[in-house]
């Protein structure tokens, strides 16, 4: 079987899958924490593995950057290989001060510029929302390991250079923590589908700030929230 995007077999994916934006670090996770990794999806180089995790079968899988490109990988992990968990796994920018470089940072709820869910929803608004089920898991696994996270609203933007110059004032008014690019998107798949799905982010830079990870940091956070999503499983 293979759909448009992906040209894995029938059951190549295991039943939970987590989703880097960045093809070359679900490499990076499938080379450094699973065991016997096999490479599932080559089709644009949006690598995919399946493997293993303390015995537990686990996929990882690029999702792209945006809600389109993420929309469509989650859409046919869900439709045609009956994946029920998709973890995103990226970075983000930092909100209010209180909310830092390296912080561990996961979406509750995804609020958007975006039209994607409004366009499933014939014109309403949709509340985007992590699975509870995921985000409980995530946050004791977090809590174990010793791991600082916040949890609370993120702002999921179409613009990652947003020429605005009221609207990060109005979304920190409203208590979101932080921006990313894909969560709504993958939040309104997951509902249309009836499977779970979280996005759980690092602070990789700061909106108010400027200030921003170096790669090496950048590095070492990433495998801090892997760790995280891994301790969903
Ligand atoms: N991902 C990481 N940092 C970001 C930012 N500042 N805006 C949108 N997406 C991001």
């Amino acid at each position: 079987m293979a759909t448009p995007h992906i040209n894995a077999p029938e059951g190549a994916f295991a039943a939970t899958v987590l989703m880097p934006g960045d093809p070359l670090r679900a490499k990076h996770i499938a080379e450094t924490f699973l065991t016997d990794a096999v490479c599932v999806n080559t089709v644009r180089n949006m690598f995919g593995y399946t493997g293993t995790y303390k015995g537990k079968p686990v996929s990882v899988l690029g999702s792209g950057m945006g809600i389109p490109s993420m929309s469509l990988y989650a859409t046919e992990l869900a439709k045609f290989y009956g994946v029920k968990n998709i973890i995103r796994i990226g970075s983000c920018g930092g909100l209010p001060l209180d909310v830092k470089v390296r912080d561990v940072v996961i979406g509750m709820g995804a609020s958007t510029d975006s039209n994607v869910n409004r366009n499933r929803l014939a014109g309403m608004d949709f509340a985007a929302m992590a699975s509870f089920e995921l985000l409980e898991k995530a946050v004791a696994a977090a809590r174990a390991k010793n791991i600082n996270v916040k949890v609370g609203n993120v702002f999921t933007s179409d613009l990652f250079y947003n020429p605005s110059e009221t609207l990060f004032d109005t979304l920190e008014k409203y208590g979101v923590l932080a921006v990313e690019m894909e969560a709504a998107g993958l939040y309104g798949v997951a509902a249309e589908y009836g499977i779970n799905a979280l996005a759980i982010f690092t602070v990789s830079d700061h909106i108010r700030t400027g200030e921003a990870l170096s790669a090496e940091l950048r590095q070492n956070s990433f495998n801090e929230m892997v760790e995280v999503a891994l301790g969903c499983l």
